[in-house]
């Protein structure tokens, strides 16, 4: 981690991807004399060569909901190294999100934490408006937070259901209503879902139902904010080394689910938020309303 270096050079241009893409195609085609008459687009395509084939995003803004451990903190680390200033948003670990910050700032980067249940509409709100204070807009929004009770259908009880709604479904809800109306022109939303919406095993079904939401949020958002240049997904994860996974699994179980996946472990939440910085970069941009499977091969 000490080689980790995030570059504080702002890129003030906030230019689109795909204009920089057109522009450079633009500029491929034209006849000479034609170049010589858009020298503007011919500057910018000379200036988004000599940036655009490397992962940047300097001078851009994240939200990553849930970031205080697990995939969300990861991700959030992942997003200020790709050069994102970043919120880190907890509900109850502020030592673990002040972790993330200072871990950020260690290496260069900017980050503040936020705390926020997001189920709350008004305190995501203020997670967002907290964020634009800080940094002035918001590009990307995560929205990974997240929370999973297992029990079968016979046994689920009202509590454990209701707060999985409130969180998953209503949260997730939360989180991309604000998503839709700040994130900025050329932006990234990603849900969070999970890969056990295909396997479908016992006990998961309501954590299952409030991932699949997300899946569909993201499909329709993708076509809500059409010519705008956001693309919106969702991440399903599986067989992820969290808390979220482990706990209440004995090593034997953890074991037995490292050995079906072909790579034959479990994945790390920065296999994730590897995926993630990759579908946030410019060359990310033409997945989109899509669910992007990350679980090693599992299903
Ligand atoms: N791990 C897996 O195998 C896996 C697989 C598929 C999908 N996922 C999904 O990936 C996401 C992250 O999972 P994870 O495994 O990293 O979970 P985790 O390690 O349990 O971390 C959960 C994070 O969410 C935060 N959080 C929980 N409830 C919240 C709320 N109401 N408001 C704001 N933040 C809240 C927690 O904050 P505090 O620390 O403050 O409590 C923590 O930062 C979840 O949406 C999960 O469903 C995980």
């Amino acid at each position: 981690m000490s080689n980790d270096h995030i570059s504080a050079t702002p890129d003030l241009e906030h230019t689109c991807p795909s204009r920089r893409h057109l522009l450079r195609i633009a500029a491929l085609a034209a006849p000479a004399g034609m170049l010589m008459a858009t020298g503007t687009a011919a500057v910018a395509t000379e200036k988004a060569s000599a940036t655009g084939e490397r992962i940047s995003a300097n001078g851009k803004v994240a939200i990553v909901t849930g970031s205080s451990r697990g995939i969300g903190a990861a991700t959030a680390r992942r997003l200020a190294l790709d050069g994102y200033s970043v919120t880190i948003n907890y509900l109850h670990n502020q030592d673990l999100a002040q972790d993330s910050v200072a871990y950020i700032e260690n290496a260069g980067g900017k980050a503040i934490s936020v705390q926020a249940d997001v189920s709350d509409p008004d305190a995501v709100r203020k997670l967002f408006d907290a964020t634009q204070e800080a940094f002035g807009g918001v590009d990307v929004v995560v929205s990974n937070a997240g929370v999973m009770r297992l029990a079968s259908f016979a046994s689920m009880s009202d509590e454990d259901f209701d707060r999985m709604m409130a969180v998953n479904l209503k949260g997730g809800f939360n989180v991309l209503r604000l998503a839709a109306q700040r994130v900025r022109d050329c932006g990234r939303i990603i849900s969070l879902s999970s890969s056990i919406t295909q396997l479908r095993s016992p006990t998961y079904g309501p954590y299952a139902a409030s991932k699949g939401a997300q899946e569909l949020f993201a499909s329709v958002l993708a076509k809500e904010l059409a010519g705008r240049q956001i693309s919106v997904n969702a991440m399903a994860p599986g067989l992820v080394n969290t808390t979220l996974f482990t706990d209440g699994k004995t090593p034997e179980q953890i074991a037995g689910f490292a050995q079906r996946t072909p790579h034959q472990r479990l994945g790390e939440p920065e296999d994730i938020a590897h995926v993630i910085s990759a579908l946030c970069s410019g060359d990310g941009m033409w997945i989109n309303g899509q669910t992007v499977f990350a679980n090693g091969g599992v299903i």
